[in-house]
């Protein structure tokens, strides 16, 4: 560790075992923070034990007992959490009049209720210890929707919602809450997209191509940090290749 950024802070992550939440848990953890990692995929949680120090929470965070579990477990090892990266989520493309009930629910279950969950676990104790950071991870089509993507662009900006709502709420005492919304980024989720797609949509973007997880983490160690992220709070910053301007 040479970089002292987030020295000693314990921080939260899921979807830590892959993609965007993997890099940000590099990231934390060469600034020096301490990390709980959650996800769904236990292997591959594990799978980074020998590189990445930190505890492992394998769950499903649909489940509100077994977020409830992590919330305990981690303030059990870890002594707080000051720091809060919800990140895990799953992508689907299904066009709005093929779309069934189950596939919708999913989305919003997975996308956004999980983000409520986390939260409401995790706030009493950052309200407790006088103050926290919380980083929720949307997506720019939250901010400009995609065709074929109603359920996650309606997810994504729910996310976006209950940032700004939860900032108004909870800052004031310390609790600084904010979103970070990517541009297309190069990892599992959208391993499957066509190259047809993927050729197609880096056209329409300013900087002509996508993005590394790597390029997303340091806007979640701004957030995270003191006192770079002490003014953020109720804000959705856009590491996105200029997909959105705001
Ligand atoms: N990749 C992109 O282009 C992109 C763009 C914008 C936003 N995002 C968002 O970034 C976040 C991370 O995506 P990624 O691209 O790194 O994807 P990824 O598939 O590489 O990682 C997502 C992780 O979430 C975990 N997960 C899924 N459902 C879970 C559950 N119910 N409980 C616990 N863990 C669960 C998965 O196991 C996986 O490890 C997601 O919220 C995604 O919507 C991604």
């Amino acid at each position: 560790m040479n970089d002292p950024t987030l020295a000693g802070r314990r921080c939260l992550i899921t979807g830590a075992a892959s993609g965007i939440g993997a890099a940000i848990a590099v990231a934390f953890a060469q600034a020096g923070a301490a990390l709980a990692l959650a996800d769904l995929d236990q292997q591959r949680l594990e799978r980074s034990a020998d590189e990445l120090p930190g505890t492992r929470h394998a769950l499903d965070l649909t489940d509100p007992d077994a977020v409830r579990a992590l919330t305990e477990d981690v303030l059990a090892q870890h002594g707080g959490i000051d720091v809060l990266v919800n990140c895990a989520g799953i992508l689907t493309e299904v066009p709005l009049v093929e779309m069934d009930l189950a596939t919708w629910q999913r989305m919003v279950d997975v996308d956004l209720t999980t983000v409520f969950l986390t939260c409401r676990a995790v706030v009493p104790h950052m309200l407790g210890a006088g103050g926290g950071r919380i980083i929720n991870v949307a997506s720019q089509l939250g901010q400009k929707g995609g065709a074929g993507l109603t359920h996650y662009s309606a997810a994504k900006a729910g996310v976006i919602g209950f940032t700004k709502a939860l900032a108004r709420e909870v800052s004031a005492r310390g609790v600084l809450v904010n979103a970070i919304a990517p541009g297309p980024i190069t990892t599992p989720m959208i391993d499957d997209l066509s190259p047809d797609w993927k050729r197609a949509k880096e056209a329409e973007l300013p900087l002509g191509r996508f993005g590394l997880p790597e390029e997303v983490a340091p806007t979640a160690v701004l957030l995270a940090s003191d006192p770079g992220g002490n003014l953020y709070t109720g804000q959705t910053l856009g590491p996105n290749s200029g997909d959105v301007m705001l």
